[in-house]
Parts: structure tokens; C-alpha cells; sequence
């Protein structure tokens, strides 16, 4: 059945008006939280989930909304349309004065994600998907990468902020892509990361301890934009994962073989 046209003009929308959010505090002098030792909350993350979910409940007071900002609501109806935000992907960026950082909204219905909005306001990039409906970035149809040889390959990955409990962990991963790979990068915004996986920037990307928000959205830009989302075993990804491996498929196999030769 096809979906209603007002959900997918609804992510954009409130993308859009995040993306507003995020330009008006960008390179201010603004206050800076600490949710724990190395991870920040901004003014502009707050508004911009208070402002998203004030767009759902009124347009569709029955649907749920999942934000990183707001612990989720308890009693809520089962099986309702949960909409998930991520308000500022990238907010270590943010609250530098680094220009890489998006919002991240998707559509979860009936336990699968059917939409996926991803804006970066300052690049003025607007990745969408409907599932079934191909990926986009401005409107315009993205594809990912054709490279078959990792050696080849430009990944990219991404640090949890419990990475000083066990750096080692980390690093040996990092290590052994950096054998393999024509070059590895880690951004710091694991939406905008995705969505380079499907536009083909970048060929593959992997990492831990992600939350629904930080994926919800990029996993199906990249499905929808050709390549293959799992996690470290290989298996689909469920909203409750949290390590991700994306790619332009071709990589896949190769990619997980390094997870795997690291565990
Ligand atoms: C973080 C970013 C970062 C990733 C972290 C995420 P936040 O999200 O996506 O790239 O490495 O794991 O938590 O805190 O900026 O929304
Ligand atoms: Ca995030
Ligand atoms: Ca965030």
C-alpha cells in the first residue's frame, strides 16, 4: 500500500526547520552541556527535537516520536507510528564550529522504517528515501559506490563516547581497516556517513554502540540507494542494534571479514 504523501513532506519539513535551527546558533557563542564526559547537548539540539515534536502532535496526534533529547514516553499505545529524531547528528562538530554535522528523521511503521530524511544545512544536502522508492539527494536519484576491491576503497567509521573505557577496542578495528583500505576517514557524524555510503562517496562504514536515531534514517538512504546495511555478524539490522556495517554491497563480505578477524 502506498504511503501517505503527508509523511515523507513531514520529514522534510521538519528537517528543514531544524536545519533553520541549526544555522541560527551555528558559530555563536552558545552554551554547552555535558550529558557525560565527552558528550554534549546544545540549545539547538533541544529546540529542534522540541519544535519536531510539536510538528508531529499536531498533524498526527496518535503517532509516537522517538528523540535522543527526551526519554521516551512510557504508555503509549503499541504499534503506533513512531517517528525518530536525532536533532543534531554531529554535535561535537556543532559546538566546535565544525560545518559536519545534519538532523536525522525517519518513519518507523509496524516495526519497519519506511522513511528516511537526512539534512545538512550548511552543505544545503537533503538526502530522502521511501522504501521502494529509490534514495535522493536534492531531489535527484544517488547510487552507491561501484568499487569491488577494498583496497580501493575510502571508508569511514565513527567513535562511541565510552571509547575511553576501552580505546584498544577501538583502535584495533581502526588498525586493521587501515590495512586493507585505500583510506580510512571518521567524520563524526554517523548520519552524514551514511548517507556518503549511498551516495558513493564513501564505499563502507562501520560502527558500535550506535542508538535508532543516529541509523534509523541512513540505513535506508543507503538500502534505498542500492547498498547493504547488517550487523557485525551479518544479520539484518533491528532498530534495537547498535553496530552497524554499511556498504555498497560489493564490500560487504570483505568488510565483515575484518570485523571478524578483530573480534
Ligand atoms: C554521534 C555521532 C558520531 C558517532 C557517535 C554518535 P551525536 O551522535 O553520530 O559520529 O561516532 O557514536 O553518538 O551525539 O552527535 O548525535
Ligand atoms: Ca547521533
Ligand atoms: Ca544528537
Amino acid at each position: 500500500m502506498a504511503l501517505d504523501p503527508l509523511f515523507l513532506a513531514t520529514a522534510i519539513e521538519g528537517a528543514l526547520d531544524a536545519g533553520r535551527i541549526h544555522r541560527s546558533y551555528f558559530r555563536t557563542d552558545l552554551a554547552i552541556a555535558k550529558k557525560g564526559p565527552i558528550d554534549l547537548v546544545t540549545a539547538a539540539d533541544l529546540e529542534a527535537e522540541r519544535r519536531f515534536r510539536a510538528l508531529v502532535a499536531e498533524r498526527f496526534p496518535h503517532h509516537r516520536v522517538l528523540g535522543e533529547e527526551t526519554p521516551a514516553a512510557e504508555n503509549e499505545p503499541a504499534g503506533a507510528p513512531r517517528w525518530i529524531i536525532d536533532p543534531v547528528d554531529g554535535t561535537t562538530n556543532f559546538a566546535h564550529g565544525l560545518a559536519l554535522f545534519c538532523v536525522s528523521i525517519a518513519l518507523e511503521l509496524e516495526g519497519r522504517i519506511e522513511i528516511g530524511v537526512v539534512y545538512d544545512p550548511i552543505a544545503e544536502e537533503l538526502f530522502t528515501a521511501e522504501r521502494g522508492g529509490g534514495a535522493r539527494l536534492n531531489g535527484q536519484p544517488i547510487r552507491v559506490s561501484r568499487r569491488d576491491a577494498i583496497g580501493d576503497g575510502m571508508l569511514c567509521t565513527g567513535f562511541p563516547y565510552s571509547v575511553r573505557d576501552r580505546p584498544s577496542s577501538q583502535i584495533d578495528v581502526f588498525a586493521a581497516f587501515l590495512r586493507r583500505a585505500r583510506a580510512v576517514r571518521r567524520l563524526g557524524s554517523a548520519a552524514l556517513d551514511l548517507c556518503y555510503v549511498a551516495a558513493g562517496r564513501f564505499d563502507g562504514f562501520w560502527e558500535v554502540q550506535l542508538h535508532p536515531w543516529d541509523f534509523a534514517a541512513g540505513i535506508l538512504i543507503v538500502a534505498e540507494a542500492g547498498g547493504q546495511v547488517s550487523d557485525y555478524a551479518g544479520a539484518p539490522v533491528r532498530i534495537a542494534s547498535s553496530e552497524i556495517v554499511a556498504s555498497n554491497g560489493l564490500l560487504h563480505p570483505a568488510m565483515l571479514e575484518v570485523l571478524a578477524s578483530v573480534r
